[in-house]
């Protein structure tokens, strides 16, 4: 198969961690015979110092001709303690989502064995939680109206979000939801807020009007302060998970920590035009440049990168060399045991490249 892959690096540890997504990327189609070309883009606080936009023009030309999109992480102090900044990193990847109509964004939640102790909860609890988490990802308070902090008529400081949905937005992520849930356990939590919000009351009024077109698929619906109870008290209860934009953005970063690291968790969003491969983390810039990232993230988002283009066979080789690495005691060290050798971003990935190879 031949793939046109935007590689989009962005900002703090994004480089480097890239640097391994893509030489997996590239050791996985040599072994398959695939042909994969990259073209890297600029976005995020890199874009804003080098061109004055988080997400360019070029970027987005680039994006839309591209087959897929690896995308790093983006995001820097110098613009989050500065409410006043006109530009921002996270502007960019807003852009991307928006321009690409990346409207599902797909978070598996997963336990590595391994890794359990790491987890904040007990063993018992986490382990074998398996759920996606399908945020909707083009609506709600993140596109709604708004309006910065201003001073009103009467004198006082005022600011707006407005979260905004309409049917057929709801409609289409509910869609993914319930496919998502066909192929895995046929349970799908519909997560709100119906007892206060009118949009979660459409929300909720559009899943009960869809739910018997699936009747293989067990619909239920919970709020979404619940939802943040039950996801540590009793992960296993969920098998998919959909919600609005800004549950989901908080709901994920919870379901990435129990798993014990958010080092490890990639996510895809898809919609309308090419789709986005990403760790669900952030840029971390203390990490920058000192080699000590974990490029697991990074290197999963392949796997799924791989998978949507059905090649199910690349994306497994992947996990499995991730699972050897992760065996073999070769990790970064926010996740290595006590006395085992250092590896650093680079060694793990260089180890992962040789065992591909090596397969
Ligand atoms: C995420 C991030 C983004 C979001 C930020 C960086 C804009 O937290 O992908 O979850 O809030 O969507
Ligand atoms: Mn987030």
């Amino acid at each position: 198969m031949k793939l046109r892959v935007a590689v989009l690096p962005g900002d703090g540890i994004g480089p480097e961690i890239m640097e391994q997504g893509v030489a997996v990327c590239s050791a996985v189609a040599r072994k398959f015979g695939h042909e994969v070309s990259y073209e890297t883009a600029l976005c995020g606080a890199h874009a804003i110092d080098e061109v004055g936009d988080p997400f360019p023009e070029e970027t987005f030309r680039v994006c839309r001709d591209a087959d897929a999109v690896l995308f790093a992480c983006v995001g820097d102090p110098r613009f989050d303690n500065d409410p006043t900044a006109k530009v921002r990193p996270e502007q960019g990847l807003l852009a991307m989502r928006k321009k690409l109509g990346l409207y599902a964004n797909i978070r598996p939640v997963e336990t590595f064995e391994c890794l359990i102790h790491k987890s904040p909860l007990k063993d018992e609890i986490v382990r074998g939680a398996d759920f996606i988490c399908i945020r909707e990802l083009t609506g709600g308070m993140y596109f709604g109206r708004k309006q910065e902090p201003t001073i009103n008529a009467e004198g006082v400081e005022e600011a707006l979000d407005t979260n905004y949905y309409t049917r057929p937005e709801v409609e289409r992520i509910l869609r993914v939801g319930y496919q998502y849930a066909r192929q895995r356990r046929h349970h799908l939590t519909v997560v709100d807020k119906a007892n206060v919000l009118a949009s979660s009351r459409l929300w909720r009024k559009v899943a009960q009007e869809l739910a018997p077109e699936y009747p293989d698929v067990e619909t239920d619906f919970m709020y979404v302060d619940n939802a943040a109870m039950r996801m540590i008290q009793d992960p296993k209860f969920f098998d998919v998970m959909v919600t609005e934009n800004t549950f989901g953005d908080i709901l994920t970063d919870e379901g990435s920590v129990i798993t014990g690291s958010m080092g490890l968790l990639p996510s895809a969003s898809t919609g309308t035009s090419t789709p986005v491969f990403e760790p669900i983390h952030g840029s971390w810039p203390q990490g920058k440049g000192l080699n000590i990232a974990n490029p697991l993230a990074q290197i999963l988002s392949v796997a799924m990168l791989y998978e949507y283009f059905e090649l199910k066979a690349e994306g497994a080789l992947i996990r499995e060399a991730v699972n050897a690495s992760l065996a073999a005691n070769v990790r970064t060290p926010e996740i290595q045991v006590a006395d085992a050798p250092r590896y650093g971003t680079r060694e793990v990935g260089a180890w992962i490249v040789d065992y591909i190879e090596k397969k």
